[in-house]
């Protein structure tokens, strides 16, 4: 059995570079961190760093930021970008190497679903969050889609069901109450906001490499050729069918969670 590292390991070369679908749910989220902190702020899960490069942009010259995330191949594209003032470090979510009560802002985005124990990477950012500090995080959501992303999840569940054992260790199905979770580790003023992206593709070929350039991937790993070759002509066939746009928009929802330590 894979782990999400492994996942993600295989997956950093071509993680979400046909689309920009995460670059473009960082932007509102870094917005949410209000007011623009100083000091260090940290990027938990940073991947290729969609987030890192929003934060990047969007504080000054006096805000270091460091970037963590458990995948080495993923920290390595990271750091091929050179982002001024910011330092990559292979580091788990759930087990920072940061003293108590230290950072004015944590960032994690689309990490949630990816950890078999939300609360456990909530209470650890809670642990290093100044007074005050804030959390921003993001996790997959609702989007006016016309139900495709319904019609996806009853394409893949066959697939599923047949290699559900090889599933990566880690990997949850994200149905947990972030709120509640939050509060239990001691977060305060949780709000939630709904973000949609809606970015154009090329037609259902490219809209199906991208599905297959993030976390659902490990289900083509899994799968035998002949069944992974009959998911990817199902994937298409539904994309042309049951898709608003046919596969040439791909529509995707979010939600962004604003949450701080108490003061
Ligand atoms: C879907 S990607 C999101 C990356 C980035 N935040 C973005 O918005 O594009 C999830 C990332 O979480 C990382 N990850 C998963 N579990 C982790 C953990 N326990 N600690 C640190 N990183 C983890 C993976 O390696 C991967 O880079």
């Amino acid at each position: 059995m894979v782990d999400v590292t492994e996942l993600f390991d295989g997956l950093a070369d071509r993680y979400d570079r046909s689309a920009g679908y995460f670059a473009a749910f960082a932007g509102p989220l870094v917005e949410l961190a209000e007011p623009a902190p100083n000091g260090i702020v940290v990027d938990v899960a940073a991947g290729t760093g969609a987030v890192t490069g929003a934060l990047r942009h969007r504080l000054g010259e006096n805000t270091r930021v460091l970037a963590v995330d458990r995948s080495i191949p993923m920290l390595r594209r990271l750091r091929r970008r050179r982002l001024p003032r910011t330092q990559v470090a292979l580091m788990d979510a759930r087990r920072l190497a940061l003293p108590d009560r230290s950072i004015a802002l944590v960032t994690a985005g689309f990490l949630l679903h990816f950890v078999t124990d939300a609360g456990e990477m909530l209470r650890e950012a809670r642990r290093v969050l100044a007074p005050g500090g804030v959390l921003l995080a993001s996790t997959p959501g609702p989007c006016d889609d016309g139900g495709w992303w319904q019609h996806y999840g009853e394409v893949l569940a066959p697939y599923v069901a047949q290699v559900s054992q090889r599933r990566p260790t880690d990997m949850n199905d994200w149905a947990h109450d972030i709120g509640a979770l939050a509060a239990a580790a001691g977060l305060v003023d949780v709000d939630r906001h709904p973000a949609e992206v809606h970015l154009p593709m090329r037609g259902p070929e490219h809209y199906r490499e991208w599905l297959m350039s993030m976390g659902n991937r490990w289900i083509d790993d899994a799968l035998a050729p002949a069944a992974a070759a009959a998911l990817r002509d199902d994937i298409i066939a539904s994309l042309r069918t049951h898709h608003p746009a046919g596969g040439h928009r791909l529509d995707a929802g979010a939600t962004l969670w604003r949450m701080r330590a108490p003061r």
